[in-house]
């Protein structure tokens, strides 16, 4: 065997990557170890969203939404699994409070039922309602804990006619948001208008896999994502119009993120073209105030009908943009008119417990990286991101390393985008705890907390510590 000593190393190798061998072989020289630590501001939290664990669906005057609609129509979720209890959340909010106390997280984005606020929608609000999530909110301050609170994610309530094929629920949700901007923002800083825009449009009215379950022509599945961006950009001008000076106002976003299969300028370039144009009926929209002509050459007498003013509300500019980073969609450049092509998933791609949930942690690095570019936001987020898995409960441990290393590496990705000097300034893992993930009902766990449905018991899983540790350190671990 051929003995190398340090300097042959060094010429093979170059002094630079030398270096950069941290904890080689005996007799290597040792570079200082990568500084895997994240700034001194940046926040640390956990995301929910109240449809997936408040239960108490017919408490304190709250109206019924699509989501219990959809749910209670036998063969829509699986297992027909519905929301009815979920985590019970509703009355154990102060036990789920110090879960996140004991994390040692800053920050809490949760969302808010409009039913419980307005139960038909629009008319007079009930107070029962506001009270509930004034007690929450007092609950997280009293702990420590900064909420950002989103106002929509997902479950409007059943009375709106129509949903959001009706661009009357667009002006309703704005009249809610608006009203509840008042009601909350003497405490709350940071405001998400809606959630998902690609979900809770296409998912739901175009593929019809989420509530209320529709399968609608691409002229009408045009004008429901239409009134979504509508309903986000309408918020942002009632949310502003109502709330104390300084509130910031964003968006939590599932943008479709191009990875390019190689870094290299024309892979990179190409990647960045396709999320913009793909993403041109969302987050493209918000943050140029237009369609793109990509869009509406593609989609041709099927693009969304417009109405005057429409465009500048959705153009509204934002404080932040916040993003929900989960699986990638690889792209290389090609010599089409497009330039680039998207590479589809394969059975032996890589995934977690969701079939959805590809692998890919390069997607939170590119993710940041070409939003800040494309658009420029003086500040964004993570708004989410986290893995399902399968989690035995074993002699009351719930060892999910597998969710322990998909964390790590995305987290590793956020951690490039930061030290590039991208506006990222804190991540919300999904979740704090196991929940009802919709069309999946309790079959998939997300939480870094195993709830026993049964017994309604929190316990935390190796994933908590993990993530304690990465807060409590400010760095990778
Ligand atoms: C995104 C959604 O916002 C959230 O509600 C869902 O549970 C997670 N993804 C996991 O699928």
């Amino acid at each position: 065997m051929t003995e190398f000593s340090r300097r042959d190393i060094g010429k093979i190798l170059g002094s630079a990557s030398t270096a950069a061998i941290v904890g080689g072989p005996a007799g290597l020289a040792k570079a200082a170890p990568t500084d895997l630590s994240f700034p001194k501001d940046f926040r640390w939290g956990c995301a929910t969203a109240a449809y997936q664990i408040e239960g108490a669906v017919n408490e304190d005057g709250r109206g019924p939404t699509n989501w219990d609609v959809f749910s209670h129509t036998p063969g829509k979720v699986f297992g027909n699994d519905n929301g009815d209890v979920a985590t019970d959340s509703y009355h154990r909010y102060a036990e789920d409070t110090q879960l996140l106390k004991n994390l040692g997280v800053s920050s809490y984005r949760l969302s808010l039922a409009w039913s419980r606020i307005f139960p038909t929608g629009r008319g007079k609000p009930n107070q029962k309602g506001v009270d509930h999530y004034n007690r929450v909110l007092d609950n997280l301050l009293e702990n420590g804990i900064e909420p950002y609170v989103t106002m929509f994610h997902w479950d409007y309530p059943a009375a709106l006619p129509g949903g959001w094929q009706n661009r009357d629920t667009s002006k309703a949700f704005a009249e809610y948001a608006g009203y509840m901007a008042g009601q909350i923002t003497d405490r709350v800083k940071n405001i998400m208008t809606v959630n998902e825009l690609r979900c809770f449009t296409d998912l739901s009215y175009k593929v019809g896999i989420h509530a209320p379950g529709m399968k609608l022509p691409d002229a009408e599945a045009n004008q429901v994502r239409h009134n979504g961006v509508l309903a986000h950009g309408l918020s942002v001008q009632a949310i502003r119009a109502h709330a104390k000076p300084g509130t910031k106002v964003g968006i939590a976003d599932n943008t479709v993120i191009h990875v390019p299969v190689m870094e290299t300028p024309e892979h990179v370039a190409a990647a960045q073209k396709a999320t913009r144009v793909n993403n041109a009926m969302f987050l493209t929209a918000i943050m140029e105030g237009r369609y793109i002509d990509e869009y509406l050459t593609q989609e041709g007498a099927n693009a969304p009908k417009v109405q005057a003013g429409d465009m500048e509300a959705i153009g509204s500019p934002l404080d932040f943009v916040a993003l929900n980073i989960y699986a990638p969609e690889w792209v290389r450049a090609d010599d089409s008119p497009r330039g680039f092509a998207v590479i589809p998933h394969i059975p032996s791609s890589p995934r977690m417990a969701s079939p959805w949930l590809i692998v890919g942690p390069e997607v939170g690095y590119w993710g940041v990286r070409q939003v800040s570019e494309l658009w420029k936001p003086n500040v964004m987020y993570i708004s989410e991101n986290g893995a399902s898995a399968d989690d035995p409960l074993t002699n009351g441990r719930v060892d999910d390393a597998d969710r322990v290393m998909y964390l790590r590496n995305y987290v590793g990705q956020f951690h490039r985008a930061v030290a590039e000097g991208y506006p990222l300034k804190g991540y919300f893992l999904w979740s704090l705890l196991d929940n009802f993930e919709w069309a999946d009902g309790y079959s998939k766990r997300f939480g870094i907390h195993y709830v026993d449905f049964k017994t309604q018991q929190r316990i935390p899983k190796l994933s908590a510590a993990w993530y304690k540790e990465v807060i409590r350190n400010n760095r990778i671990v």
